[in-house]
């Protein structure tokens, strides 16, 4: 099987898992279970943004809404797949903060390239990250890190932007 096909067959899986369950966390575990596993990458997990649901329980009565992200958001390790991972990533930093940012999927052919990217492990050559969007806020991202070179291409951009679709 080539990328693509891994993919559109990983998508009912995804959307098998997810259906019906409403803890984030547990979908998040399996999510990156299943990608690392099918796919055999070296670390595969979520950072999700600090005081997001907070943040969302107060919308209705804040008038300071438009505040957030404040420079001191940030995101926090979530359920993942491979080694140890850093904890904590501030707003804007690394490829993570970027692709939060920005809003937008992160593509890094090599993270030796990419100005301010975090080495959670010496062995990651390249990256993805994808934004979860709840509406449009983005609540986490997909953080996927490759030990070769230009690992990931428009195809995962595709198909991991459906696939943390089935989180939210
Ligand atoms: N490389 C990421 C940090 C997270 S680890 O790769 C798991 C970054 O630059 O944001």
């Amino acid at each position: 099987m080539n990328k693509e096909e891994k993919y559109a067959a990983l998508l009912p899986q995804v959307k098998a898992l997810c259906e019906g369950e409403t803890d984030m966390i547990a979908k998040m575990a399996n999510v990156s279970a299943l990608l690392h596993s099918e796919f055999g990458f070296w670390w595969t997990g979520f950072y999700r943004i600090e005081n997001s649901e907070l943040k969302i329980e107060n919308s209705a009565n804040t008038t300071n809404n438009s505040q957030f992200p404040t420079p001191n958001s940030q995101l926090i390790l979530g359920p993942f797949q491979g080694p140890i991972a850093c904890v904590h990533i501030a707003y804007g930093r690394g490829v993570c903060g970027t692709a939060w940012k920005e809003r937008r999927t992160v593509v890094v052919p090599d993270v030796e390239e990419f100005p301010g990217h975090i080495a959670c492990s010496s062995e990651s050559r390249s990256e993805i990250v994808v934004p979860v969007f709840a509406g449009d806020e983005i609540i986490a991202v997909l953080d996927i890190d490759s030990r070769e070179l230009a690992t990931f291409d428009d195809t995962d951009r595709r198909y991991l932007e459906e696939v943390v679709k089935y989180l939210v």
